[in-house]
């Protein structure tokens, strides 16, 4: 136990499971591991590379992140690169943007150059042409590990369906085929979403997923622990080459049968 923390292991040596008391420890647990990821991939200078989660759970994380930039958290914002996930098809300013959601809470109280803000221009009126040319935004910028773009830390969130990023039940961009950054049609919203898909997710050094409330304890029990007519929900999919961290509130985790996967 650390922290009141319950750790477990995952899926393997390079997978955990952090289950702590409650949405706001796991906003201050979150921003303390995503800080620790940033500083030590920016050892000898380098650039730390981040894409950030949408959804409404990362808001708390991200502002815990911009406040503990005030507390002297190391992390060298000036040299970090910010992607996104994810993103809607909306305008910037769309109160469902992912980007505006990042720029509120901690993109615009931390001393990030805006060179480094790579966002997915989603209100571009040709999605599929903005996914292509997010994609090679991304291998422009972010060093790849056998062809495909390596990110230090992916973060996600995780849907009552399963979903993660804009990676749903059913979707095309599941398809072993699909770009590195598709614009799939997501039928159970009737809209287009922009996604970072599998092989760019699982290229990642560290997959952090973050998970909060009592709505999403059956898909946490469905993803970390499949019955046979789970196993194929997207966000099992997510086995990155890297480490997998899982940091999940009590309410979230409730379903979960000990001991622990
Ligand atoms: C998005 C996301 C999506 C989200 C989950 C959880 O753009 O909505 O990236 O995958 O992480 O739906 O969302 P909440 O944090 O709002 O529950």
């Amino acid at each position: 136990m650390t922290n009141g923390a319950e750790r477990a292991v995952a899926d393997g040596p390079k997978s955990e499971i952090r289950i702590v008391a409650d949405e706001a420890a796991l906003h201050d647990a979150a921003a303390h591991a995503v800080a620790a990821a940033l500083v030590g991939a920016a050892a000898d200078g380098a650039r730390p590379s981040v894409a950030l989660s949408g959804g409404t759970t990362p808001r708390g994380v991200y502002a815990a992140l911009a406040a503990g930039a005030r507390d002297r958290m190391p992390v060298p914002w000036e040299r970090v690169e910010v992607f996104w996930s994810d993103e809607r098809h909306v305008p910037p300013t769309h109160p469902d943007s992912n980007y505006r959601m990042a720029r509120e809470s901690l993109l615009s109280r931390v001393p990030i150059a805006d060179a480094h803000v790579h966002r997915i221009r989603g209100e571009d009126p040709d999605p599929i042409a903005t996914a292509a040319r997010y994609g090679a935004e991304v291998r422009s910028v972010i060093g790849t590990t056998d062809g495909v773009p390596r990110f230090d830390l992916v973060l996600l969130g995780l849907g009552a369906d399963g979903h993660t990023a804009s990676l749903f039940p059913g979707s095309s961009a599941l398809a072993p085929d699909a770009p590195l950054v598709a614009a799939p049609w997501v039928e159970a919203l009737q809209a287009r979403r922009f996604t970072m898909t599998l092989p760019l997710l699982n290229a990642a050094r560290v997959v952090m997923f973050l998970v909060a409330g009592a709505a999403k304890s059956q898909a946490v029990r469905d993803v970390l622990q499949p019955g046979p007519s789970t196993s194929w929900l997207p966000a099992r999919s997510v086995r990155p080459a890297g480490r997998l961290l899982w940091l999940v509130d009590r309410a979230a985790a409730a379903q979960l049968a000990p001991p622990l996967p």
